[in-house]
Order: structure tokens, then sequence, then C-alpha cells
């Protein structure tokens, strides 16, 4: 194995169609009009040296190093500035030139330190690389002149350093976190001499603006900007190309190791979810793996709260089979199930599944994706007959209206955040409807074109407001609907939006927007040109979470914003997998593909191919196991890679339920709020640890490859199949390959999927099969997946959660960039530097009103729980509004969030909870008794003391 090194253009890709052939060094290249002579050299194979250019961010011209002679033209341009002509002559290496080169580097390493043996980029400079490629051998003007050698380090960051020291103000890094990441932290400050990057208003990199991206550290040609895992380890020695386990971008990386140490992560220019981007989480959070919290042995207790023992595998798996078979023969075949991971593999989840239907024989299979993107898979197969988003994350780059609701990308999804705000500075019109003023509606040189602030538990009447100003303003795009949509359908639709309870001045009163904002808003959606819609939890964590999902499809039906680049409905998935959960037959009532178990023919193919008779009923949703646990009914669970105390809602009815079960086997990388009443604890393996596929919000399969062993002796895919071979059943495969080869079998958007495709492709969008073996970027293209475009009546239903005298405000809840639900692992690493804790955001006026200082300890309360954490007085919200994050286990949100849930998919409704908020004296009961019980647990787990600190 060796170092991935990819070819750096020096300036990006022209989108040119025609094309111009030059002669560069005797060598005719023909490349799109508009490509940089730099760029046509370098595929020809000759490479001109540079510093201040690299193919990630347009070409500045700035170090006079890429100087090249052309044919009949005076002087020495930049061939990173200057585009070819059609015949042009280049020469990039004459004594001229050769000359010019030497005196400008001469410059630079006159003002730099000559510590390369020591420097932590030693052999990774392109400093260095260049003083070699221009035959630098003599300073001529020495190191005793001015220079800026004392200038200090700024280690702030917990991730990188900034040595102002070895600065050669290239501005690679300026130009990168303005057009790789759109955040604009960084300047060039000062003239001449003087001149040097800062960061914010000249602070250090973490009082800044920056978000810790690393688009800056990656572009720097020096040790100046440079990741402290690189300084403490060294150089890397080889890489594997995986992809990032958090959220559902699915940004692809090099992992740069040294034997099995991570060095870095660095992302991958070939990845297409990511083109070389990344964010904090997937470049630097990877440090749990090596947390000492993990758990490396299985574990086993016969009561919650007893200690754990730690066993051998053979005793755990033993425990497990011997327990889930006495529990079947004492109260029948349904009553064990399992649970399945947005977080593992395809391979994983689609085995867990298989667990369940073959060797349980029952469908008890649920996945955490009820909890949040359930309500995408229900509303857009019945619209359009697919249960995935339409496009690729290229395509926003052709979206002239851009409509966000109910997602916080910047927060979320904050690579794709990045693409989106690129095409906002190119001029596309962005809508957005949020109850808080999210960092899209105004930041650095962006600004919405709209903001509709509605009310939580109104997206509904908001979308019918937005579709009656289209069909009675005469905006609806008939060629389109004529076409290619159920006339019938549509026309029941149009006459439902029309009718005036669906009108913008009625949203109005629900919504809290004016009437004419929202009017003004459908206008652009419809007439802007490509319009695309993108969504997230705020839209579908509602009991009307899937009634709003349809009538996003219906919005994007009438006016045609379907079946082509640039336009279509996105869900933006929050967890790596979630869409690769769903499609892999996690819920109780489908098999793999969304087909419906009761099917026949289906469930035909999955028996022969398995040899087992399955059953024809549904299983159980997860609500249900807790509600069967109840009753006596359901005894066994077994839960792979989720924390379902922590993220679902109503945590004390989660609690009863388990507390209920008499055996429950917990399968994580630490020890998590469910263990505490787990009987089996069985250690998992991270993403670094195996080999797999991941599915992200575009249905792009991404590969995961081992970078090291799992910590533990065994991927999670070998426990599963550890537990059926324990439970009588041998699966027998020997890698994930092979379970891939059954899923393409038995699946047919899968059925042209398999690892040497990925591994030849990179990756692919399902549905991939004959009719598109190379995958699928864009989804019904000139016809419905379903045939016709269904249209749906989606009647406003206001929540039952509704304010009162004693509960006067609505909670909202959401992410923030830095963690990643409910923080097991990025809690577990320096990214806790910027989110210790979860805070409470409240309107100035309702802090006021209940005498409230920003930091002051609050008491959050519902008719569901209460907590306590600190406010952050904040006019983000809007008054009437307050809003938490839900990352931190001792602060838990969700003991505070209702049971109502999603009329079709019971996805509870996280985004509408009343509430009071009044001053606090300290922590709840239930939380000095995590405290304790959590401190307890891990404890005991490790039979070693914790720090005083913990
Ligand atoms: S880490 Fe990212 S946000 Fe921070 S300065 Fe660098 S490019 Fe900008
Ligand atoms: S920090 Fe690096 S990228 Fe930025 S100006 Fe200095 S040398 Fe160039
Ligand atoms: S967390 Fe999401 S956006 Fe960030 S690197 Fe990972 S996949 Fe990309
Ligand atoms: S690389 Fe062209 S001027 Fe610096």
């Amino acid at each position: 194995m060796s170092l991935i090194s990819e070819i750096d253009y020096g300036t990006p890709a022209s989108q040119a169609d025609k094309t111009v052939t030059v002669t560069i060094d005797g060598f005719a290249v023909t490349v799109p009009e508009g490509t940089s002579i730099m760029r046509a050299a370098m595929e020809a194979g000759i490479q001109v040296p540079k510093l201040c250019a690299t193919d990630s961010i347009e070409a500045f011209g700035s170090c006079r190093l890429c100087l090249v002679e052309i044919e009949g033209r005076a002087g020495t341009p930049a061939s990173c500035t200057t585009p070819v002509g059609n015949g042009m002559v280049v020469k990039t290496q004459t004594g001229k030139l050769k000359k010019l080169r030497r005196d400008v580097m001469e410059l630079y390493i006159s003002d730099h330190p000559l510590d390369c043996l020591t420097c932590a980029a030693n052999g990774d400079c392109e400093l260095q690389d260049m003083a070699g490629a221009v035959g630098l051998r003599e300073v001529r003007y020495g190191q005793e002149g001015a220079n800026h050698f004392d200038a200090v380090k700024d280690q702030s960051n917990p991730y990188f350093t900034f040595d102002p020291a070895k600065c050669i103000v290239c501005s690679r890094c300026v130009r990168a976190c303005e057009e790789v990441q759109g955040t604009f932290a960084l300047t060039i400050d000062g003239r001449g001499f003087a001149s040097h990057v800062a960061a914010g208003m000249d602070e250090p990199f973490l009082a800044s603006e920056c978000v810790s991206c690393g688009a800056c550290v990656q572009a720097c040609p020096t040790a100046t900007l440079i990741e402290k895992s690189v300084i403490e380890i060294g150089q890397p020695e080889h890489s594997v190309v995986t992809t990032c386990a958090y959220c559902g971008v699915g940004c692809s990386f090099k992992a740069e190791m040294r034997g099995e140490e991570v060095v870095r992560m660095v992302p991958y220019k070939d990845g297409k979810a990511n083109h070389g981007h990344s964010c904090v989480k997937g470049r630097f959070a990877w440090g749990y793996t090596n947390h000492r919290d993990r758990i490396l042995k299985p574990m086993i207790r016969e009561r919650i709260g007893d200690p754990w023992r730690e066993v051998s595998w053979d005793e755990a798996l033993g425990r497990v089979a011997s327990e889930f078979k006495r529990i079947q023969a004492q109260r029948g075949r349904n009553s064990i199930g399992a649970i399945t991971s947005s977080r593992c593999t395809n391979e994983e989840t689609y085995l867990v599944q298989k667990l369940v239907r073959a060797v349980f024989g029952n469908n008890n299979t649920d996945t955490c994706a009820r909890v949040c993107h359930s309500p995408t898979g229900y509303g857009l197969s019945k619209t359009f007959g697919t249960s995935a988003g339409t496009q690729d994350f290229d395509s926003v780059s052709e979206a002239a209206v851009i409509l966000v609701i109910g997602a916080h990308p910047t927060d979320g999804h904050p690579v794709f955040a990045s693409r989106m705000k690129k095409r906002l500075l190119e001029g596309a019109k962005l809508i957005v409807i949020d109850p808080r003023r999210t960092d899209l509606v105004r930041s650095a040189h962006i600004e919405a074109a709209y903001h509709l602030p509605l009310l939580p538990g109104t997206n509904v009447a908001m979308m019918n407001a937005l579709a009656h100003t289209i069909v009675t303003e005469g905006l609806v795009n008939e060629k389109f609907v004529r076409e290619q949509c159920d006339g019938e359908a549509f026309a029941d639709w149009a006459a439902f939006v029309a009718r005036p309870e669906n009108s913008p001045e009625a949203a109005a009163h629900f919504t809290g927007v004016p009437a004419e904002t929202i009017r003004a808003a459908a206008r652009l959606y419809a007439t802007g040109g490509n319009a695309a819609i993108y969504y997230g939890l705020g839209v579908t964590e509602h009991s009307q979470g899937t009634t709003t999902v349809m009538a996003i499809a219906n919005l994007a039906m009438a006016t045609g914003n379907i079946g082509r680049e640039g336009v279509g409905v996105n869900p933006l998935r929050g967890q790596n997998n979630v869409q690769g959960a769903c499609d892999m037959g996690s819920f109780p009532h489908e098999l793999p593909g969304y087909r419906h178990i009761s099917d026949d023919i289906v469930r035909g193919l999955f028996e022969k191919d398995w040899g087992v008779h399955l059953d024809a009923e549904p299983g159980l949703r997860i609500p249900n196991m807790f509600d069967a646990a109840m009753d006596g009914s359901f005894q066994g669970l077994y839960v792979q890679g989720e924390d379902i105390v922590q993220s679902d809602p109503d945590s004390k009815h989660v609690i009863a339920g388990l507390k209920a079960m008499e055996c429950i086997v917990v399968q994580d990388l630490f020890l998590n709020e469910t263990s505490n009443y787990a009987h089996v604890f069985l250690p998992g393996s991270t993403f670094l640890e195996k080999d797999g596929t991941f599915t992200n919000a575009e249905r792009r399969i991404n590969r995961v490859r081992k970078v090291m062993s799992p910590k533990a002796g065994m991927a999670d895919w070998e426990i599963t199949q550890a537990i059926a071979k324990a439970m009588g059943v041998n699966m027998h495969y020997t890698h994930p390959s092979e379970i891939m080869a059954e899923i393409a079998r038995l699946t047919p958007s899968f059925a042209g999927v398999t690892y040497d495709k990925l591994d030849a492709l990179g990756s692919v969008q399902w549905p991939c099969n004959d009719a598109a073996p190379e995958g699928t970027p864009t989804m019904h293209i000139g016809e419905f997946v379903r045939g016709k475009g269904n249209f749906l009546i989606t009647e406003f239903v206001p929540t039952d959660e509704r304010t009162g005298p004693r509960f006067p405000l609505l909670l909202t809840t959401g992410r923030i960039l830095s963690q990643y639900n409910v923080g097991a692992q990025t809690r577990r690493t320096d990214n806790a530097t910027w989110h210790g804790e979860d805070l409470l955001e409240i309107h100035p006026h309702d802090a006021e009103e209940r005498g409230l200082h920003d930091g002051a300890l609050v008491r959050l309360e519902s008719r569901s729980g209460a907590t306590s954490l600190r406010a952050r007085i904040t006019d983000r919200v809007a008054p009437g509004v307050v809003y938490t994050t839900f990352h931190h286990p001792d602060t838990q949100a969700n003991v505070v969030t209702s049971d109502y849930s999603d009329w079709a998919t019971n996805c509870p409704e996280y985004k509408v909870t009343a509430v009071q908020v009044a001053p606090s004296n300290g922590p709840t009961a239930w939380q000095d008794e995590y405290q304790s019980h959590s401190r307890e647990s891990r404890r005991i787990a490790r039979a070693v003391p914790l720090p005083a600190a913990e």
C-alpha cells in the first residue's frame, strides 16, 4: 500500500463544451475553452512550477512562479491566470523563465525558516518541492534582512496550528475559505512586508468565525496551516479511500495512515458527494475510535443494576441465543425483534433484518429512520413512486431558486451547504422557511430573498398557501402537469388548494407570516427558473410530517420542477446511512427495496434465496415494541448501533418498555443510555474497522473500507452472523461483498451494484441496474417511477400539542455543526471545544418576562417532563419559540418532547412541544440520578477509576 496522490491541475476545470488545441513544449493538447495554460500543461503531463495556485480555487496570479512564454506575445504571463487560445504555442522551460523563477524562490526563502528537517511538513511541502523544481542552490540575500521568523504561532484551534513565520502569503487559505467553504473567515491584512493572514478581526482562529472545516489547511502549500495530528505523529505512509460515518452528505476521504494509526483524514477530490471538501466532523472528529471509553470485550449480567461481567465472545453469543430462544419458546415467535442502525453499513443493516425475518421468524425489525425520515419514504413513494430524493448534490449548481424548509444545512449538512452557498454567490435566489433565523437567512455575502419564520407545526398550512398562490395566480406548469401527472388527481388537488381556507391570508393566521410574503415567495418559486426544494427533519418530525412531504412533492409537480438538473425534491438525510437503512428493508412491513412483506411474489423470492418460510404479517414498529413489552408479549430486543433512550421521544415510556423486557442486547462502541437497561453488551466496530457501503442522501452508494482491524475482534456484520449461528442458522458470508451480491440479487434497484463496480466508478446512485448500469443521478426524467405523478390532498390539521397558560412557548429542536446526533462520538473528540453543553435559545422578550439573563440555568418543562440547561438569549428565534439541540445525555431534550407522532409513519413530533421556561436552581432529579448512574455504570464496566473531570 502507498499514499494515494491526487494530481493538482493548478486551476479548476473549465465547463465549456467547445475545445481548443494548443502546443505546450512541443506537445499538442486539446482542452475545453477557458482552461488555463497551467491546467492544459498538466493535462499533457507537464508540471509548471506554482505556489499560489491549486485546482480547488480560482487562480490569483500572485506568486509569479508559473511564468511561461507564448510565441508571438511579449512578456512572461502567469500560466495560472492565462487561458489557452486555439493554436497557441507555449514554452514552460526557457533560460529566461528558469532565472525568473529562481529569483522568485530566492525572495521567498530569504524570509522562510530553514528548519526543513524538523518541520512537520517535511516531505509534504510545496515550497520545498518548488525550491527543488526550480533548481534553487543559493539565497544571495541570506536570511539576515527583515523577516517574520518571530511571528507567534496560533495554536488555539484544537485540530490545526497556524504558524505565520512559515507563511508565504499566497492567499490560498483565504480563497479556500471563501470559495470552497463559503465562510469568509480569513483575509490578507496589511500591505507589503506587513501583509499577513488574519482570521476574523485578526484574532485567534478559535475566536473567529472559522468553522474548522480545514479547507485552508488542505490548501496551504507550506507548514503554516497544518494538522496537529501530523505534527504529533509524522507524515503518513499509506492511504485508503473510505466514507465519512457522520451525516447524510457521505463525504469521501483518504484515511492517511501510519500502520494502523490514522494520521489525518483528507477529503478525496474524486469523491462525488464532496469533491474534496469536508466539515470539522469528518476531517477531524475521528479520535473517538481510540477513546478509552470504547468497550472492547463482550459483557453480560443477569439483571440490570448488576455489575457487568466481561466474558468471551462465545459465552456472550451463547447467552443471546439461549435467552432469545427461551423467550420465543415461552411467549411465542413474535416476542423478540431488532432495531437496525443508520450508522451501520448497508450490509450490516441488511443482515440484521435478515436475522429477524429468517432466524427469529417474524418481521419485528425497525430502524431509527422511524424517528427521522420515515415520512419522506412514505410521502415520496405515494406521489413520485420512490422513497428517495430526486437529484444529486451537483444539481444545485443548476438551480436558480433554492427553497430550504425545515433544514439548517450549514450545521446539519455542511459540505452540501458550501455547495449551495457557492450557487447563491453566483446569483441563485433563496427562500428559507424556518422558525429560526438560520445562518442561511443572512451570512457573509448571502441574504435570503425571503425568510418565512413560521410557527412550529404549521408547515402544511404554509405549503398549501404557496400552492394556493400558484394555482390561483395561473402559475401552474400546465404542460408538465398534462404530460406527466395524473390529470384527475391534479384537478382535485387544484380545487382543494384554491379554497379560501388554504389562502396565504388564512395561513398567516396559523403561521404568523404575512400573506404578502407568502405570495411573493410562491411567485419566486414558480417563476424564477429552475427551482429546487431541500428539506430536513423540520419537515418530517411532525404529526403531519408525511403530509408536508406530500405537499412539497405537489408543489414541485405543479411547477414542473422535477426530472432535470437544478430542480427536484431533496430530503437532507440526517445520519450517514439513513437512506441505506431504509433501502435495506429495516421496516417491519417492507423487504429490501421497499416491497411489502405481504406481496407473495416478492416474499417468495426471498424465501427461495434464504431457504426459509417468511411471515407475511408486518411486525412491530419501535413504539409498538415498547407497548408490547409493557403487556408482556415482547421480551427480547437486539439493538445494533442505536441509543434509543436518547434518540426516541418520550424517554420515560422508552425506559419503561426497556425495563419490562427480559433480554436486551446492545451492540455499540460505548456504553450508552440504552445499555443501562441491557443484559448483554456486544462491542461494535467503527467505520474505520470494517468494509461495506453507505448510501447517502443522493442515493449514492459509497464504499467504506477497512483501515484497521476491528478493535474488539469482530466487525458488526460478523457479530450479527455469529448470533444467527448461535441460534442454529449458518449464513456463511466471508466478506461484505458477498452480502452485497445477495442484496443485488434480490433488490431490483441494486441489481447492478458490485464492489468491483464501486471500485471502478467510485460510487453509483441507485437505481443501478440493466437500464442504468452506472446509476441514476436524476430521477423521474420524462416519466415518474410510478407512471403519472400523483397529487395528494394535504389538509392542514393543527397538532394536538397546543400552547396554553401553563405551557405558553413552543420548543423546537435541531443540531449544531460540531456535534452529531446524541453526541456519542463527537463528545469524545475535541469537538467538545465548541459545544460543551446543550443551550436553550430564547428571545430577549421572553427572557425578560421571565427574569432570565444570558447563561442562566433554566428549567424547561412540558407536559411530558422537565430538564435544566443554560439559556442563550438571541433573536434568532421569534418571540414565543425556544430552541435547543439534543447532543448531550445530561440534558436529554427528549425527556420533554411529547409522544405525538406522524399519522402515517409514527415519526415522532420532535419539532413541536409546548413548554414553559423558568429560572432553575439546579439539575432536575433525573439529571442528578443520570450523573451518578452513568458514572457508576461506566466504572463497573471498565473496573477502572474515572478521573475527577468526568
Ligand atoms: S478552517 Fe475552514 S472556516 Fe476556518 S478559516 Fe479555514 S477554511 Fe475558513
Ligand atoms: S497560511 Fe498557507 S495558504 Fe495561507 S497564505 Fe500562508 S502559506 Fe498561503
Ligand atoms: S459530517 Fe457530513 S458534511 Fe461533514 S465530512 Fe462527514 S459526511 Fe461530510
Ligand atoms: S501559481 Fe501562477 S502566479 Fe502563482
